[in-house]
């Protein structure tokens, strides 16, 4: 399976940003350790990670992961999650299954943060474990897929 994981706006300044609520580790850390975890458990994924701060540049990657070859997306829109209908669309128009996921546990948040737009795209969204939702979103993948397999 060839999956893409696609970070958001400011994801890119984790480690520095609110360090009490997304804590100190940066995202090339995570997407490190996201990796290697899910090499030495034998996923048998080949992961690639991006991190974008432009929403057309998120949308156009999504425009191009079918035809890139990728059997799977996991997803943290970051903010976008809570406002963006134009990436709803554009996880909607793919048919490849799709993992959100949300480092923090958003329901227990600010109000604003509980209305789930691109959610309402994603077969499975893990939230509120920290960076281990990232693995967790890889391994729901490889299930879903093998169960997929079985089943055809
Ligand atoms: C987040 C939650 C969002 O509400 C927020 O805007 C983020 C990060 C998370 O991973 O917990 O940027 O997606």
């Amino acid at each position: 399976m060839k999956i893409c994981i696609i970070n958001g706006p400011n994801l890119n300044i984790l480690g520095k940003r609110e360090v009490e609520i997304y804590g100190k580790e940066t995202l090339e850390e995570i997407m490190n350790y996201t990796v290697k975890k899910a090499a030495s458990n034998n996923l048998g994924q080949e992961i690639d990670w991006m991190q974008s701060n432009s929403e057309a540049e998120i949308i156009n990657k999504i425009h191009e992961l079918e035809d890139q070859g990728y059997d799977g997306l996991v997803i943290n829109p970051a903010g976008l999650s809570h406002t963006s209908v134009c990436l709803l669309d554009a996880l909607r128009s793919l048919q490849i299954p799709i993992a959100e996921v949300h480092l923090t546990n958003v329901y227990k948040r600010e109000s604003y943060r509980h209305r789930m737009l691109t959610a309402q795209a994603a077969d499975f969204i893990m939230k509120g474990l920290g960076k281990e939702v990232y693995y967790i979103a890889l391994y729901s993948l490889r299930e879903y897929h093998q169960s997929e397999n079985a089943n055809s």
